[in-house]
């Protein structure tokens, strides 16, 4: 049976040291603030949106949220972007992504100043973490670096296989695994011969976006395996792999809740407390 690795609990401790951070600079004078932005009112979004926010509750960092009907055009997006980017109590912007289809969302992710963009998207900053200077962290991969170590398993030199190859997940997984030294394989919907690529892992990360997708035939007895799926099936959250069969073969294992999700948020926050000390420029 693998150990579980508790995205909750380590989600915890780095919000902690955050906040630890955060008020010693509070100290000093400087405010760290983080701006969201949500457009219009899909239910994932509102949730994430919500839980970035309380995360900041926790972390004692301002939040200021932009709440923008689903008919936004672009234009009034980028100038809301834009007032962002010169308001000195805003350290960090975050534009919930998916946007409505009316709004080039590429546009929208270069309008972001670098030095604010605490998602890690904006090509400045994808450019730094193919280079390995890592200004933002980008948020979910660096989630998935943090329960990997959490567990004491070993990187440098391993078998590594990303399933997915998103800009947000599966890209910057690969280089961050990439530059600890891994064997790094990234698998897409075109992979032939997905599951027996799979089966050489020691480390897996499933980031696809389909429900149980990765089944107990593609693991290898012993292997890590990281969920980074959020799929709702009857209102219920699921990951992208079969995690009761999994989890008798998998050596190390993330819930879903509780696995990679907190992370991701813990991440944010870091990165905000970086923007606010003035790290990024
Ligand atoms: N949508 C899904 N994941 C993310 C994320 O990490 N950041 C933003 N901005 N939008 C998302």
């Amino acid at each position: 049976m693998a150990v579980l690795i508790d995205g909750k609990a380590l989600a915890a401790k780095v919000k902690a040291e955050v906040r630890l951070e955060v008020d010693a600079l509070r100290a000093q004078g400087v405010e760290p603030g983080l701006a969201v932005v949500i457009v219009g009112d899909d239910p994932a979004s509102r949730i994430y949106v919500n839980a970035k926010k309380k995360a900041c509750e926790a972390c004692n960092i301002r939040s200021f949220e932009y709440a923008l009907p689903a008919g936004t055009a672009e234009g009034d997006l980028l100038a809301l972007v834009a007032k962002l980017n010169a308001d000195p109590q805003v350290s960090g912007i975050l534009v919930q992504l998916p946007l409505p289809p009316q709004i080039d969302e590429g546009k929208v992710i270069a309008a972001v100043a670098p030095e604010k963009d605490v998602d890690a998207f904006h090509p400045v900053n994808v450019g730094r973490i193919m280079v390995g200077n890592y200004g933002f962290l980008p948020c979910t991969p660096a989630g998935c670096l943090e329960l990997i170590d959490s567990a004491g398993v070993e990187i440098a030199g391993k078998r590594c296989v990303v399933i997915g190859r998103s800009n947000i997940v599966g890209k910057p997984m690969a280089m961050l695994l990439l530059h600890r030294h891994g064997t790094v394989t990234v698998c897409h919907s075109r992979t032939q011969n997905l599951a027996e690529i799979a089966r050489g892992a020691d480390i897996l990360v499933a980031a696809v976006g389909k429900a149980r997708f990765v089944t107990a035939e593609m693991v290898k007895e012993g292997a890590a395996v990281i969920d980074v799926g959020m799929n709702r099936e009857d209102g219920k959250l699921c990951g992208d792999v079969d995690f009761e069969a999994v989890a008798l073969k998998a050596g190390y294992i993330t819930p879903v809740p509780g696995g990679v999700g907190p992370m991701t948020i813990a991440m944010l926050m870091k990165n905000t407390l970086r923007a606010a000390k003035g790290c990024v420029r």
